[in-house]
């Protein structure tokens, strides 16, 4: 059994979790319920891959090796019933750089590109960076959970001539794991009007029975035509310093162009650290993984008795997966701004402020529960005295 509970000192080791808050908000004593990163030692299997190579002790240029091919294949066959070949898939160093490479290769500056709201925040980031117009469908709440607005995005995507969008499945801030009927009926909307979709599957292992992971190249007929989809092994496995990801392609056109853009920026090579977690993560973290997910489901229900007792005027999504709780504030009457300052400065607590995810995020926050749960318990009570 892992111990979850085990608390560790994170300070110190230049992680943005712990260390980079005191220097943004300029106070030391901070509880961090922020940023999607885990207070989780890695599974055993990886650190012992690690320390195999450091003994070894040179680091030199490293080849993919077909077995680390293989263990993405069969991770992606077994887990989510998805059938990938070799020559499918790319390598990225994380999922961001991916779909920057991706939109650089798909579309010009100006482009109108589909994002919803609210929505992980460096999809606008990377858009913004790359001049592209964002132009956001706002998730709609319907019993207690985010839904797709289909009328919504189809006058967008016609209005704007969009020729990419892209998709957070499962969502995050939301922690929506999207059904195969909705993933279907939105893809068929962009195959209606030549959308390319980009998913961004980064959270796929980490949702909560019954609740079932549909891949998007697995959601509708031939939407491989159409799709490039992203993920990772490091938000799973807590590796989020390795900065590696896949990506999918399945449609040869497709496949040429991502890979033309990738090398024009010598996006091809991956960190030897990256290839070694990754193929060892896939092999020997399942049973870590299973363990992980009752954690995080006994945390989330934790924090709703908690707040339900403490702080019943908030609304909490229940999330399907992920590990990051999206919270409705706005009964407290409070600024995006005097709420962030509140949680921080008088409860000494940090969440993600719900703003950045767009303007669906107003006095929102998320709030990250993958930590031990005394952690967990210490930064609610802290929520608590900030609001009451
Ligand atoms: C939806 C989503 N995509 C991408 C990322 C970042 O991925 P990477 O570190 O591989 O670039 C995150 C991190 O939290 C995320 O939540």
């Amino acid at each position: 059994m892992v111990n979850f509970d085990e608390q560790f000192n994170r300070k110190g080791t230049n992680s943005v979790k712990w260390d980079q808050i005191c220097h943004t908000y300029q106070e030391e004593e901070l509880l961090p319920l922020w940023v999607a990163d885990m207070d989780f030692k890695a599974p055993i299997g990886i650190i012992q891959a690690y320390q195999e190579m450091i003994e070894h002790g040179i680091f030199g240029y490293t080849t993919t090796p077909d077995s680390l091919y293989e263990a993405i294949i069969e991770w992606e066959k077994q887990k989510h019933h998805l059938s990938i070949a070799k020559d499918e898939i790319f390598f990225f160093s994380g999922v961001l750089a991916g779909l920057a490479t991706a939109i650089q290769a798909f579309t010009e500056p100006n482009d109108a590109v589909l994002i919803h709201d609210p929505v992980y925040p460096p999809f606008a980031g990377i858009l913004n960076e790359n001049k592209r117009k964002i132009v956001r469908s706002r998730l709609l709440e319907k019993d207690g959970h985010f839904v797709m607005d289909y009328a919504d995005m189809e006058e967008k995507i016609k209005q704007n001539h969009i020729k990419l969008a892209i998709l957070c499945n499962p969502h995050n801030p939301g922690g929506r794991v999207w059904t195969k009927e909705e993933l279907n009926q939105f893809g068929e909307l962009c195959r209606k009007y030549q959308v390319l979709v980009l998913s961004d599957e980064i959270h796929q292992d980490l949702v909560f029975l019954p609740n079932q992971m549909t891949s998007f190249l697995n959601a509708g007929y031939k939407f491989e035509d159409f799709t490039i989809q992203f993920t990772s092994m490091t938000k799973t496995f807590n590796l989020a310093g390795i900065k590696n990801s896949v990506a999918f392609v399945k449609n040869p056109k497709l496949h040429k162009q991502l890979e033309r853009k990738q090398t024009e920026n010598f996006q091809q090579e991956i960190n030897t650290f990256g290839l070694v977690g990754m193929e060892a993560a896939y092999r020997t973290g399942e049973e870590w993984l299973n363990e992980l997910l009752v954690y995080l489901q006994k945390n989330i229900d934790d924090t709703f008795t908690f707040f339900d007792k403490n702080l019943p005027k908030a609304k909490i999504m229940k999330p399907e997966g992920t590990y990051l709780l999206w919270i409705d504030f706005s009964d407290y009457g409070l600024s995006d701004e005097q709420l962030e300052n509140q949680l921080v400065h008088e409860g000494k607590v940090v969440l993600n402020a719900g703003i950045s995810y767009g303007p669906g995020g107003k006095q929102h926050m998320r709030l990250n529960v993958a930590c031990a749960n005394a952690t967990l318990l210490e930064g609610l009570k802290r929520i608590a005295t900030a609001l009451n």
